[in-house]
């Protein structure tokens, strides 16, 4: 079975980490949103992905290649250089699925629940297409269901007045009569088209859309609190790993315990790591604290700081920082140092819509 992963989108609420890095190579406990999304795929079932990517040029391609020896399932990349909505993306690919049912997956949702029930319900019945749903306490922000019973009566995309708090999730499972649905709706006020309409316009020409209520927690990881959450709950979800003892990565005063993932040839000196927590390959901590739910990257350089409940990403350096660095994002390259030097100043070199927050 074919689906396609919508990462098109300008992450523009990730500024200015999505200036240089597409939101679904965003990690998360030290691994892309994208692999989160197509390790759920191929649990339902995908054995082909097409990524819908604003350019062939994208990083996500050079990242991820044709998939096989990156991700372990095939990749075809479709061009959406200029995005109109998520139907939009989809009519795009139809070249691209043919005449199957497929499943659209949206880039930068991360869920607990791996939906193999969702494309189960919908594989042996006639249904249109099927929904992952969820509970949402703003459900004007969303794409919103009305049941009727166990059965979906009405879809509305971001309503003023909600007529539940049952959101659309990032997964559908679709007929391939949803391609024609797509020619059938209109721009919306946001002027896009909306896949919400055209799921509307198959329940308007009599077909069933099954719901599925999503079991767990799901981010849409739009902006920077929500995705050091989605890192939260990841790394909640760590197997049971005992403390650290006797491992040559681990010097001097150092004390590592449970729910720790250390990458090759980190070093941890005389250093406090208190899990759950990821370090990435070649980072060096020294005289630190490194405090739960946090995630660091390859090659970092942390000393005589304290953080917690942050990403830090690649080959960054953290140094004397005088207090704890918390719910944080901290991209590739950056650096965050204290100096001893006169005068005491801040020195700042920010991107655009940069935070700092002393
Ligand atoms: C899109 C969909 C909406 C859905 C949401 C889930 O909204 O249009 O129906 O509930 O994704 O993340 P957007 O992110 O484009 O505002």
């Amino acid at each position: 079975m074919k689906a396609i992963i919508l990462c098109a989108g300008k992450g523009t609420r990730l500024y200015p980490v999505t200036l240089t890095m597409p939101k679904p190579l965003v990690p998360v406990a030290n691994k892309a949103l994208l692999k989160y999304a197509i390790e759920t795929l191929t649990c339902m079932g995908a054995t082909e992905i097409g990524l819908v990517v604003n350019s062939l040029d994208s990083p996500i391609r050079s990242q991820l290649g044709d998939g096989l020896d990156t991700v372990g399932v095939p990749l075809t990349y479709i061009e959406q250089s200029n995005p109109q909505g998520l139907a939009h993306a989809v009519k795009l690919s139809e070249p691209f699925i043919g005449n199957e049912p497929f499943i659209m997956y949206l880039g930068d949702n991360i869920f607990q629940d791996k939906m193999t029930i969702l494309y189960e319900k919908f594989e042996h019945t006639s249904a249109g297409a099927a929904i992952a749903l969820t509970e949402v306490p703003d459900p004007h922000r969303f794409g919103i269901a009305e049941l009727e019973g166990d059965k979906i009566k009405r879809l509305i995309e971001k309503p003023k007045d909600p007529p539940s708090n049952l959101a659309i999730a990032g997964v559908y499972v679709f007929q391939p009569a949803i391609f024609d649905a797509i020619d059938h709706i209109k721009p919306s006020w946001r002027n896009e088209l909306e896949i919400t309409d055209a799921i509307q316009y198959l329940l308007d020409q009599g077909q069933t859309v099954i719901p599925y209520i999503v079991d767990g927690w799901w981010i849409d990881a739009g902006n920077a609190d929500s995705i050091v959450l989605a890192n939260q709950l990841v790394l909640e979800d760590l197997p049971y790993t005992p403390p650290f003892n006797g491992d040559a990565r681990i010097q001097g005063k150092s004390d590592v315990s449970h729910r720790v993932i250390l990458g090759e040839n980190v070093q941890i000196i005389d250093s406090m790591i208190r899990g759950p927590v990821t370090i990435g390959d070649g980072t060096i901590i020294r005289d630190s604290y490194i405090g739960p739910y946090t995630s660091i990257g390859e090659n970092v350089f942390i000393e005589g700081s304290e953080i917690e409940h942050s990403i830090v990403m690649r080959n960054c350096e953290i140094k004397c920082v005088d207090r704890r660095i918390d719910s944080s994002l901290i991209a590739d390259n950056t650096r965050v140092i204290t100096t001893p030097n006169r005068p005491n100043t801040h020195r700042l070199v920010l991107a655009e819509n940069s935070v700092v927050q002393f």
